[in-house]
């Protein structure tokens, strides 16, 4: 057991800060053994709060060397030094604070504050990390100006980069050179950055809208110069993009993303400066799949988007997280949804939410967007605050309609300008500006859980009206026992007999078009339509109007129907899903035997359907993922469920065999590979086909899959041919890809992690002994965040047969890593022990084990605040 129970920080607990820093001047120098870091900040008594005469900074792993004040030596009777805290007595009105520090960027293991990847410095302040460069006041409403001078060697560090505008740069003696850079705009600690390195620059420019030319610059290491192109034309549209749908122009002269190796997140938007991990932004043809292509399109975007959302305009505090995160999430991806296929979008965006926060919310760390505690903030970095954040803001949007929205958000950015803010000064700015009353909705910020909505409905033939009534419900959540109504709204629309949408009217209302919104605010209510000649298919919730679990008795039939009527795109890939889970339930449980003929054919259907979006196709075509049927499933059963999914998956293959083999032809590769939707919707449905076809072991199939992967011109391709033979029973062919792979990528650290994830998450492939040998593999490196996650993290996020194996040898494998890693890298320690927290999901026994491995870890004497959060909830 750990010796203390890590403090819980209170949102009640809030208080402005006593002291506010106007300007920060950093001088940083780089050596080879450490950094030395001069500060000076012009600190002033808050006037607004009650006067106290001690000054705490706060302070992480820091070798204090000196405090000055006003420039004099600060006698040692006039401050202390504690663990986390410098404390300066009798602090005058204002003064300028001196302090410098000898921080060990080399041995920064923990990627938080100043460290170096692969022979270049970089920072990571968000959350709490500047606080480990040097004392200061390291909450997001402070806010100041940052001058940073940056000095190292001239030939090791030709280039460094800080936020802002370079306003300097000079040789100094002994082989060193400084740069200085200025950031006008006042900003809190953990949006400072700073990089120093051989980098080779690759340049283009923007032109803003009011006619001012942005430079932007994208550093990496020489070897990566070919991978920039995808990520500088993202940047470009989406600053367009920005200008175009919320009237956000960029502020400074200069623009720059870095790509380092060794990141804990996806990328971080720090002033002028966005560092991305590599796996976030590198891409080429040749070596990033599709779906890194979209990844790196949203990021981009994101971190450019935060820029007003998140930087311009920031947190008052971590509780507030999700006013920059989950807006900043919808606009990313209200901007990828402009950029292909809305629907695919949509559906991507809600299966990762059904499937992850939708498990979180219902499991032992559930919390409200904005929650009301945390002991380690960098573990509320959750699909929560994310995902459900955006929803939350979309959820506005839908309420307000797009132009009342563009109001709203126009009235945040000019009120709040320059401040630290909360989420509900984002959501009074949304009613001010639209006279819209937002205060039951507000709920949404401060209540946990899934809501579930349950709808009944009845036909009167008589008199020619549909009934529908809607109830709510939210589960208890830790903490918060019972749940007040939600407001949302809810799209529907009712298709009749020949699968056309109604001509929709309420009861004493006007009609109201073929799908409409409902505002439901009510434990239960009742919509009555009129003029309903027969009884109509409801398609419900269309586009996913609200984030909540919907409940209502369909019939396969009806299902049929809507796959292969609904006008509403998003529902009918739902209906596509409910329908496979439905079989597939039936299968597990054993109330059924064989799969249902109506799902072949409706896949059939679909197979031959070249009306449809083949992007749409594909997706309908996918099967729910394990991951998701679990989560659907109260105790569930992960071989049961895998098998009854395996059946489905091997009895459509089998079934289809012919239309699957037409399917591949049908999309031959072209001859270059385009980013285009057209381009990206066919490799998904050759993809498909060749993972179906494999799945039966098709002699054909294996030999169309070697030739693909042989001759492909990109990495989708390649890899989903890979994919799909590593996943099959011809074990010697996937031994003799996997080595030919990895003998012709080894060189490239984001193909090598495709490599080990492909492995690790592949229930052939990735069974326990063979991530223990992939872990021995001289490419895996334990300080590197995205190793860790290909293998370690898809073996127990992605791969759930081989984790959950009956023996709970998955378990306590985890267990041991978690262990293993939690002294160097906590944050990454806490992330990947989240699995074992979700026992509450699965059958007795399971649940069992998987505690058991729970106390494994809480049982060692010295675990990090991160993981010791996560792993004492997840046993609550
Ligand atoms: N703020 C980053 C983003 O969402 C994520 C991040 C958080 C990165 C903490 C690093 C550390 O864009
Ligand atoms: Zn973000």
């Amino acid at each position: 057991m750990r010796t203390s129970e890590p403090k819980t920080i209170r949102l009640k607990d809030y208080r402005e800060p006593p002291f506010l820093i106007d300007q920060v001047d950093l001088r940083v120098e780089l050596f080879e053994d450490g950094a030395r870091v001069h500060s000076r900040l012009d600190v002033r008594r808050n006037p607004s709060v009650q006067p106290e005469s001690e000054l705490h900074l706060d302070g992480e792993d820091l070798k204090l060397e000196e405090v000055t004040l006003n420039g004099e030596h600060l006698s040692a009777s006039r401050y202390v030094v504690e663990d986390s805290q410098l404390t300066i007595r009798d602090m005058p009105d204002s003064a300028v604070v001196g302090v410098v520090t000898w921080i060990k960027p080399q041995e920064n293991t923990r990627l938080e504050g100043l460290y170096k990847s692969s022979g270049m410095f970089c920072t990571q302040c968000e959350a709490e990390g500047f606080r480990r460069i040097t004392y200061y006041l390291d909450r997001p409403d402070v806010m100041a100006r940052f001058r940073t001078r940056i000095e190292a060697d001239l030939k090791r560090y030709p280039i460094l980069l800080a936020n802002g505008n370079e306003v300097d740069r000079s040789p100094l003696e002994e082989g060193r050179h400084q740069v200085t850079w200025e950031d006008p705009f006042p900003k809190p600690a953990y949006l400072f950055a700073l990089v120093g390195g051989d980098l080779v620059e690759r340049h283009d420019s923007f032109e803003t809208v009011s006619g001012r030319n942005v430079a932007l610059r994208m550093y990496v290491e020489p070897r990566n110069q070919e991978k920039c192109d995808h990520a500088l034309a993202a940047l470009k549209r989406a600053m367009r993009w920005d200008e175009e749908v919320y009237g956000r122009e960029y502020d400074l002269d200069v623009f720059m993303i870095v790509a380092v190796d060794d990141f804990n997140m996806g990328a971080m938007e720090n002033k002028g400066l966005n560092i991305f991990n590599s796996s976030c932004v590198l891409a080429s043809p040749e070596t990033a799949t599709d779906a890194i292509y979209d990844r790196i399109e949203s990021i981009v975007a994101h971190e450019y988007f935060h820029n007003w959302s998140g930087n311009r305009v920031t947190c008052r505090d971590w509780f507030q997280l999700s006013l920059k995160e989950g807006f900043t999430v919808f606009r990313d991806s209200e901007y990828s949804a402009d950029q292909g296929s809305r629907t695919v979008n949509r559906i991507d965006s809600v299966n990762m939410l059904r499937t992850a926060q939708f498990a979180e919310d219902s499991g032992p760390m559930a919390h409200p967007i904005r929650p009301a505690e945390y002991m380690e903030i960098t573990n509320f970095y959750t699909v929560t605050i994310y995902e459900k954040g955006a929803e939350v803001v979309r959820m506005i949007h839908s309420l307000l309609g797009p132009e009342l929205f563009r109001a709203g958000s126009d009235l945040y950015f000019e009120r709040h300008d320059g401040q630290a803010v909360t989420t509900d000064d984002f959501v009074r700015a949304m009613e001010d500006a639209s006279g819209r009353d937002l205060t039951q909705f507000r709920r949404w910020y401060d209540q946990a859980g899934t809501p579930e909505l349950a709808i009944e409905d009845s036909y009167d033939a008589a008199s020619q009206t549909y009934r529908l009534s809607i109830s709510q419900s939210c589960p208890p959540t830790p903490g918060q026992p019972e749940k007040a109504p939600f407001h949302l709204p809810f799209e529907l629309g009712l298709l009749g007999t020949d699968g056309q949408d109604l001509e929709l009217q309420l009861e004493g209302s006007e009609p109201s078009g073929r799908s409409m919104v409902l505002d439901i605010t009510e434990p239960r209510q009742e919509f009555v339509f009129t003029n309903i000649t027969a009884r109509p298919v409801p398609s419900l919730l269309r586009g996913f109007t609200a984030p909540v679990r919907l409940r209502y008795p369909w019939t396969r039939d009806q299902l049929m129907f809507l796959i292969s009527h609904d006008s509403d795109g998003f529902n009918r890939w739902d209906a596509s899903q409910r329908l496979a889970t439905d079989v597939i339930e039936a299968l597990a449980e054993g109330r059924e035997a064989e799969v249902d003929a109506r799902l072949v054919s409706a896949c059939s259907a679909l197979l031959k359907n070249d009306a449809l979006d083949p992007a749409l196709v594909a997706k309908m075509l996918s099967l729910p993922s394990l991951a998701y049927l679990i989560e659907l499933t109260p105790s569930a059963d992960v071989l049961k469920l895998h098998q009854a999914r395996e059946q489905v998956l091997t009895s459509l293959a089998r079934s289809l065999r012919d239309d699957l083999h037409e399917v591949y032809q049908r999309h031959p590769a072209p001859a270059a590979y385009r980013y285009t939707s057209e381009d990206m919707a066919a490799r998904a449905l050759r993809n498909m086909a060749l993972a179906w076809l494999l799945s039966i072991n098709d002699e054909q199939a294996l030999k169309l899959a070697r030739s693909q992967y042989g001759q492909a011109n990109n990495m989708t391709d390649r890899l989903g041919a890979l994919r799909a033979v590593v996943n099959s029973d011809f074990a010697e062919a996937r031994q003799t890809l996997l080595d030919d792979f990895y003998q012709q990528w080894q060189a490239d650290p984001q193909v090598v992690e495709l490599w080990f994830a492909v492995q690790a998450a592949s229930p052939q492939a990735g069974t326990l002994p063979h991530i223990k040998a992939l872990m021995e593999h001289a490419a895996f490196d334990w300080k590197n965040p995205n190793k860790v996650r290909s293998v370690i993290g898809a073996f127990a996020g992605q791969n759930l047969v081989n984790f959950h194996a009956p023996d709970g040898s998955g378990y306590s494998f985890l267990a041991e890593q978690v262990i293993r890693l939690d002294p160097s890298n906590p944050q990454i320690a806490a992330r990947l022990v989240s699995p074992l927290t979700r026992w509450k999901k699965f059958k007795p026994e399971t649940a069992d084990a998987m505690q058991r491995a729970l106390r494994e870890v809480m049982g060692q004497p010295k675990l990090s605040r991160d993981t010791y959060e996560i792993v004492s909830k997840g046993l609550s």
